[in-house]
């Protein structure tokens, strides 16, 4: 087990890379405990689970709602949860999202954990501690910021993933390995093959190295004033290629990383040979480069991005592998360049 720590403001939360879910009780105070996973979750691992209550929540981002909040706020009152209760995430992004904006607000605030089931959010969404729900079409529209005061990554619950979620993992991880790493890079290009195969002592290293960069990361800028908004690289145009092609996270930040490398080489920040190394490396990955929706229909999804301010984006270049930097860039200029693609 490799354990990261990462320091906010007002808390430390460990993330133990390697532990187990059987072992989670180790880490949970002494008292009453109340579970939240999902369907699929509670299908394949219901047994692993420490002793305590469990709600059960549907799958999907259709259900990161303030209606499934609200279902657990009644489930928690109906389980007689009191301030010393403390909540246990037990499953992906959404679950994990949810159960900390649950656990965040209700009797404003219950100690959370999280044991993290997807590859995504263990090297992305629980790191951190953005929490929250989406509300209409807008996606993380309403939550908190709140560090779980531990989260497991158990490796071993990868192995029952189909494949598209694998691949939501890995367009994290190398987003991480383009903005800030470029060893951890070199170390996917050599190595793609033995991740692809969920090799445990590549995906080990893949998932505590991600976990080490974003942890430093939100140290620096917990709240996203800065540093944090480097995390959003291949994120501006990917959430918009998300919305407009029904393709996974994973698909879409690659296609979006694709192109902001490409940007990034039309401004003359990045070299030819950085391109093709970074298209080469999401291709082995099995992971798209290309798109060909009508630029109109991409620029309109990115106009309706929380994220956008004024007539600018801040958009995130890179001028090598592993180093990045933020610019605002006029929406123009943008449409500009996803005009000419
Ligand atoms: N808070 C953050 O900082 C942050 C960062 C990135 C993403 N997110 C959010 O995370 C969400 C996506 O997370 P995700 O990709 O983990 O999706 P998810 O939670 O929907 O999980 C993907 C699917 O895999 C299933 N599943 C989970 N663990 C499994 C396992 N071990 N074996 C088999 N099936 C399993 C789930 O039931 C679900 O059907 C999005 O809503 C996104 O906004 C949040």
């Amino acid at each position: 087990v490799k354990t990261v720590t990462v320091k906010t403001r007002d808390r430390l939360s460990d993330i133990h890379v390697g532990e187990h879910l059987a072992n989670a009780g180790l880490y949970i105070p002494p008292g009453r405990l109340v579970i939240v996973t999902d369907a699929n979750v509670s299908r394949y691992y219901r047994d692993l689970f420490p002793a305590g209550e469990v709600i059960t929540i549907g799958c999907g981002e259709g259900i990161k709602t303030l209606a499934t909040v609200e279902s657990i706020y009644r489930d928690l009152i109906r389980l007689g949860a009191d301030r010393e209760t403390f909540v246990l995430g037990v499953g992906g992004g959404i679950v994990c999202d949810i159960a900390g904006f649950a656990a965040s607000t209700f009797l404003r605030g219950l100690r959370f954990g999280f044991v993290s089931t997807t590859l995504l959010s263990q090297v992305d969404a629980s790191v951190g501690g953005k929490n929250g729900v989406n509300l209409d079409a807008y996606k993380n529209m309403v939550g908190v910021f709140a560090q779980p005061e531990f989260v497991i990554c158990d490796l071993s619950l990868l192995a029952s993933l189909p494949p598209e979620e694998i691949s939501n993992g890995f367009a994290e991880i190398v987003k991480h390995a383009l903005i800030l790493d470029r060893d951890l890079f070199h170390y996917i290009d050599e190595n793609w093959e033995r991740a692809l195969n969920l090799d445990p002592e590549v995906i080990g290293r893949l998932v505590h190295t991600s976990v080490a960069i974003k942890a430093a990361v939100v140290e620096k800028d917990e709240r996203e004033a800065g540093e944090r908004r480097k995390l959003n690289f291949g994120h501006t145009l990917g959430h918009a290629l998300e919305k407009i092609t029904g393709q996974g996270h994973g698909s879409a930040v690659s296609m979006g990383m694709a192109a902001a490398a490409e940007f990034s080489r039309q401004r003359g920040l990045l070299d030819d040979d950085s391109c093709r190394r970074i298209n080469g490396l999401l291709t082995r990955l099995r992971l798209p480069t290309a798109w060909k929706q009508e630029p109109s229909a991409v620029m309109d999804a990115v106009s309706k991005d929380k994220k956008r301010t004024a007539d600018a984006v801040h958009f995130v270049f890179l001028t090598a592998i592993g180093t990045a930097l933020v610019e605002a860039v006029r929406f123009s200029d943008l449409e500009a360049f996803v005009r000419g693609r």
